[in-house]
């Protein structure tokens, strides 16, 4: 038996419902956060209600209670005895009408959770004939309006990559549908910039704070060209990935010494503090 975590109580997950009316449902209303479960504690919990915070400024809705939207994931985390995992916070607008508008009602929290296998070491990337646009009112906001990073994941597994990279309106490397992309290019670790239209991933910024890696614009033709040497996602649940092929372009090397190095270093910052 499953549990989760609805407005402001723990739930049997055969128990829990919510309105038909949540805006979230009726018009992707809402802003979420998925987290990481190591050895029973959710990963860099901080970071994550920080973004929550402002993804929830970005979709202009009430401010969430961090305080009992953290305490709620810890006891998902532990309810449903998740050792390797991870936890969803999604956030919506409340009830509202069956339109675009909204009415004034509280929001809703719901905190869910289930175990992960193992991460594999490498995974091949499809990229989107469709951009990511870097100028729309949603860019860089992590909001349950996800169908586009939904069709185009589906889109990639039908060609066998287990990931979708967007490109922006500038042709440039923006990120994938639930991680950012990192590329070594003349012996260097860059990864698109905010501006690029991505997610501030928390994955993404502990690896530019603590191990290394640039923001720089990455023209989608670099990848193709053989100019970059190496290539990884990073994410709460892929940590960092090797690419090992764009398409049918193979990448040199898959996991190189640049993307191995930052996975263990990324591994021994887990081990040494999950909040960081
Ligand atoms: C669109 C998008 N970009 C990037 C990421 C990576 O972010 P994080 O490292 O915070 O998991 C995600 C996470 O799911 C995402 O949905």
């Amino acid at each position: 038996m499953g549990f989760v975590f609805i407005d402001d109580r723990l739930v049997e997950d055969s128990k829990a419902v919510i309105s038909v009316f949540d805006h979230g449902l009726v018009a992707g209303d809402g802003v979420f956060e998925a987290l990481a479960v190591y050895g029973g504690t959710p990963f860099a919990v901080r970071r994550h209600l920080e973004r929550l915070a402002r993804s929830a400024a970005g979709l202009r809705l009430e401010p969430p209670n961090l305080t009992v939207i953290e305490a709620a994931i810890h006891q998902v985390a532990e309810a449903n005895k998740i050792g390797f995992g991870k936890v969803r916070v999604t956030y919506t607008a409340g009830d509202g009408p069956l339109g675009s508008d909204r009415l004034v009602s509280p929001p809703r929290v719901i905190v869910a959770g289930a175990p992960l296998g193992p991460i594999p070491p490498t995974a091949r990337v499809s990229i989107s004939p469709w951009p990511r646009s870097e100028r729309g009112i949603l860019a860089g906001i992590k909001t349950t309006s996800y169908a586009e990073n939904v069709v185009g994941l589906d889109w990639a597994r039908a060609q066998g990559s287990s990931e979708v990279i967007f490109p922006n309106l500038a042709g440039m490397l923006c990120e994938g549908s639930g991680s950012n992309i990192f590329v070594v290019i003349e012996g260097s670790l860059v990864t698109p910039p905010l501006s690029s239209g991505c997610l501030a991933g928390v994955t993404r910024d502990l690896i530019i704070e603590f191990l290394g890696g640039i923001e720089a614009d990455v023209p989608l033709d670099k990848v193709t060209s053989g100019d970059l040497s190496e290539a990884f996602l990073s994410s709460s649940l892929r940590e960092a990935q090797a690419i090992s092929h764009f398409d049918d372009f193979a990448m040199p090397v898959a996991p190189g010494p640049v993307s191995l190095n930052i996975a263990e270093r990324f591994r021994e910052l887990i081990k040494d503090n999950l909040n960081p």
